[in-house]
């Protein structure tokens, strides 16, 4: 059974003593989703391990078997062995993502070029999602579309006999249609040539690359990145695959740690490549006590361990360049802002509308309920603090379905005066299924709602 399907499950927070020990995060979603893809699709075996076990990941594995990669867990590990690139079977039935935009928006991708019709379903939230920004590329390179609502989910793509390489230049700061637009030209004759203004996630390039992909990049003077992929080369399955693990859950913990007074903490395992640590970057300029120990290599990916320190923040002004290397972190960092001294400014959101709900709506509607003065444009939020949290929470929080909506105001009750609760916390486990038990684990209160 997909998240969408289960009953929706209250849950509260309330101010809790100070939290403290040490935990380890689960695997990174984005790559987790690209180990099932590129894995499925290499020839020969990957094993993979830290693979982040969350509804959305599991909904792309399903994808690919049904495509004929064969996906078993063993142990601590996943073995995938592959179709080998261009060898993709038409699926049998349609392919149900649920929630999950990244594995819907790549697989879209991976599939277009191909000589037969898949179709894509999911919930109600990933049904309300834009998909032309995949399906435009794609439609350059001849695939056809079929969709009953204007490049909404349910749709169906069909390729053609022989797909066209294109040169495209991603008109929004997007991980996922790089990423599509790159997958496409795996199954197309000649080169490929995906035209990156500003850099985003860099998981895709450097996984092809794992995989023996032919693809490069080359940075021009002003920035940007030019990557050009060669289509209908080989993949070849990579024999131990280490997820690293996810700097977007660590997010939520690292927060906590900064609220609740007299926290000490350690979060294990966070993934530090540049295009992800944004957030950090920002709670260290509002004065918050993070230190990256232990830093090292897992899976070609540095990762470090952060020790986290309960930190009296100040509220700053958030630069339109950094929203993509912390994209998904602005609703924690509006929390974190909720507790700073001063104005937070956070500019340049315009791709938090298309989230998993409108972010920058629910997030302004969940600082509303709980007594957060607060302010949101068209593409910016300003949050006014309240260093001690007093006044702060009492109120219900709609979560539309968005897994970082209901974490985030979570976090907000354990720092706040009065509790907070989450409409609906089920979809938490669509990135993060490990959550409330960690939180548990650092001492932290959850408990049901009404
Ligand atoms: C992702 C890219 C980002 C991010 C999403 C994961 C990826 O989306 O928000 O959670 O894995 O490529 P966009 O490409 O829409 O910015």
């Amino acid at each position: 059974m997909t998240g969408h399907a289960a009953a929706p499950r209250p849950l509260q927070s309330r101010r809790t003593g100070a939290l403290s020990g040490r935990v380890r995060v689960p695997g990174d979603k984005s790559i987790s989703h690209r180990a099932f893809l590129f894995g499925g699709l290499a020839a020969g075996r990957t094993r993979v391990t830290g693979l982040l076990e969350g509804e959305d990941v599991i909904a792309t594995g399903r994808a690919m078997r049904q495509m004929g990669a064969r996906i078993e867990r063993e142990g601590e590990a996943w073995i995938i062995d592959g179709v080998g690139n261009g060898a993709l079977l038409e699926p049998d039935g349609v392919l149900d993502f649920g929630n999950a935009g990244t594995g819907s928006r790549l697989t879209m991708g991976l599939v277009g070029p191909y000589d037969f019709t898949t179709t894509f379903v999911g919930d109600a939230s990933l049904s309300r999602r834009p998909m032309g920004r995949v399906l435009d590329p794609l439609r350059q390179m001849g695939v056809q579309v079929l969709a009953r609502s204007k490049d909404r989910l349910p749709l169906s793509i069909r390729g053609p006999r022989v797909a066209a390489p294109i040169e495209y230049r991603v008109p929004m700061a997007s991980a996922q249609v790089k990423s599509a637009v790159l997958l496409a030209g795996l199954n197309t004759p000649g080169v490929t040539t995906v035209i990156e203004p500003i850099m985003t996630r860099d998981h895709t390039e450097r996984m092809l690359d794992g995989f023996g992909a032919k693809v490069s990049v080359e940075t021009d003077a002003s920035g940007t990145r030019i990557i050009r992929l060669e289509g209908q080369g080989e993949l070849k399955g990579v024999p131990d695959f280490v997820v690293p693990g996810d700097p977007s859950s660590a997010a939520f913990l690292v927060v906590a740690a900064l609220l609740v007074p007299g926290s000490d903490v350690v979060i294990e395992n966070a993934l530090m490549n540049p295009t992800r640590t944004g957030l950090i970057e920002t709670l260290r300029e509002m004065g918050a006590s993070i230190e990256a120990v232990n830093p090292r290599l897992s899976g070609g990916e540095e990762v470090a361990d952060l020790h986290v320190r309960h930190s009296a923040l100040r509220g700053v002004t958030v630069p339109a360049s950094r929203a993509p290397s912390m994209i998904d972190e602005y609703p924690v960092l509006a929390v974190a802002a909720a507790f700073a001294e001063g104005e937070t400014l956070m500019q340049g959101l315009d791709e938090l509308r298309v989230k998993e709900s409108d972010r920058l709506a629910a997030v302004a509607a969940g600082l509303k309920a709980n007594g957060v003065v607060h302010e949101e444009g068209e593409d910016w939020l300003r949050v006014t603090g309240r260093p001690d949290g007093s006044g702060l929470g009492g109120g219900r929080v709609e979560t539309h379905l968005d897994h970082r909506i209901a974490m985030s105001f979570l976090i907000m009750g354990l720092a706040s005066q009065h509790p907070v609760s989450v409409d609906d916390a089920t979809m938490i486990a669509t990135s993060f299924p490990e959550f409330e038990g960690l939180i548990a684990t650092l001492g932290g209160e959850l408990q049901p709602a009404e």
